[in-house]
């Protein structure tokens, strides 16, 4: 069978800000050679150039991929961020484009579930003033209210990838867990559902959030909720800064309604390390306040580099878009000796029929076909099993087709 896909060796990608070894690994072993790595972030004309015939880019949170740098990048075909977030990409200037954007939402799960059961610890034995008197000269040495963690009862809040994973963690150390989630999640270990927030924030002994950032979870934690809970009972916020009322918290820590705090998100948070940070809650004693770092390791780094590279070995080699964040999500088989056909459009009515008639014209059998729209785009694959040769106008066609935003090959 001929091939007119173009060769791995001849997709180019332009990895920057010096994105993870694992990513370049898995891409070479995957027969993706040529991968230029760059350890910074680029803009302007430099960027540009970069993606002037660039298949593939790898960024993370500095690369600002705008509608006009999507534009002037002809050959784009998918862009990893090499992270969590993906607000550094016009991720609908990339969607109508045909471009699906992947990125690494769970790759840190385990890196911020092992400072939360650290923060746990510390808070527990008056770790922050301690350690923050002795850096004085101070010595405090006491067991006055220091406790070991054991058989306290935890009340994890969302009980997705962190939320359950620290929920192993806290019972390996002895832990009672409870968590309330607004789905219904499979308790894990001796965990235990509670039916309501109010239940769970009565009856804990520390309190920790793990909910993702929604309208419904904006404010969710305020004056309120601080009332129910049991009085010096802790709270760990590691999920997103908005969460919770950091006024309503600095009074309760104050009054010790709660009796320590760790915080790593905040409503606002400064845009450099050079830059200062404001809280309310600085200055109050038994409260741990971390820049953001919950997810910052070197292995969720590592995780990082292969996960989001994983994600664009797959669409690459087979038009999958699971984990595509502006994209319908299509999970297709791995392709065997069938010819694949990959087709982006605007999601105009007609085209799937035009598709299918530039294949019966030529007499050319379906073996099948995978299609998902969305209100602006659709996105159709087609596999057939028939000798496909060059010049029989399979590109030409389809790419006339009224509403074609890309078009590929597999074979
Ligand atoms: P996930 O999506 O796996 O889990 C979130 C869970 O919260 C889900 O089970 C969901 O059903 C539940 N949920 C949603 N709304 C809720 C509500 N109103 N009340 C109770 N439960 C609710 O997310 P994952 O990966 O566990 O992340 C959790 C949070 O941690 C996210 O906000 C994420 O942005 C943040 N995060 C923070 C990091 C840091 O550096 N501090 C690093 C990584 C994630």
């Amino acid at each position: 069978m001929s091939k007119l896909s173009l060769p791995k060796d001849k997709i180019k990608v332009v990895l920057l800000e010096g994105i993870h070894d694992n990513a370049i690994h898995a891409l070479n072993v995957s027969g993706y050679a040529n991968v230029d790595s760059y350890p910074g972030a680029l803009d302007g004309v430099a960027l540009r150039e970069a993606l002037a015939d660039a298949h593939i880019v790898g960024i993370r949170s500095r690369t600002r991929l705008t509608a006009q740098v999507i534009q002037q990048a002809p050959k784009l075909m998918a862009v990893g961020c090499f992270c969590i977030g993906t607000n550094q990409v016009d991720l609908s200037a990339a969607k109508m484009a045909g471009i699906p954007v992947f990125n690494a939402p769970y790759s840190n799960t385990r890196s911020v579930a092992e400072l939360v059961l650290g923060e746990i610890i510390m808070l527990y034995r008056g770790i922050p003033e301690k350690s923050a008197a002795a850096h004085a000269g101070r010595w405090l040495k006491t067991a006055k209210g220091a406790h070991e963690i054991r058989g306290k009862k935890l009340g994890i809040i969302g009980y997705g990838h962190i939320g359950s994973q620290l929920s192993i963690l806290a019972e390996a150390l002895g832990m009672e867990v409870q968590y309330f989630d607004v789905v219904n999640k499979l308790a894990l270990g001796n965990a235990k559902a509670c039916h309501t927030m109010d239940l769970l924030l009565r009856t804990s002994d520390i309190v920790t959030l793990h909910v993702p950032s929604t309208p419904q979870t904006k404010g969710m934690f305020g004056a309120s909720e601080i009332a129910l809970m049991k009085k010096g009972a802790m709270l760990v916020n590691a999920s997103r800064g908005n969460v919770v009322d950091i006024d309503a918290l600095a009074a309760a820590l104050q009054d010790g309604q709660i009796g320590g705090a760790a915080i790593d998100v905040f409503p606002s948070e400064p845009a450099d390390n050079g830059d200062e940070f404001t809280s309310p809650l600085r200055g109050i004693p038994n409260v741990i306040l971390t820049p953001h770092v919950g997810g910052s390791t070197q292995e969720a780094q590592a995780n990082i580099g292969t996960e989001v590279a994983e994600k664009l070995i797959t669409y690459s080699d087979n038009g999958s878009t699971l984990g595509a964040v502006n994209f319908m999500e299509v999970a297709l088989p791995v392709q065997g000796t069938q010819t694949r056909f990959l087709h982006i459009h605007r999601n105009v009515p007609g085209v799937i029929s035009r598709i299918n008639d530039i294949f019966s014209a030529k007499g050319i059998n379906i073996s099948g076909q995978y299609l998902r729209t969305d209100g602006e785009i659709g996105y159709v694959v087609v596999d057939v099993e028939a000798d496909i040769q060059p010049g029989m106008g399979f590109r030409r066609e389809l790419e006339a087709i009224d509403g074609t935003l890309r078009v590929r090959f597999l074979f």
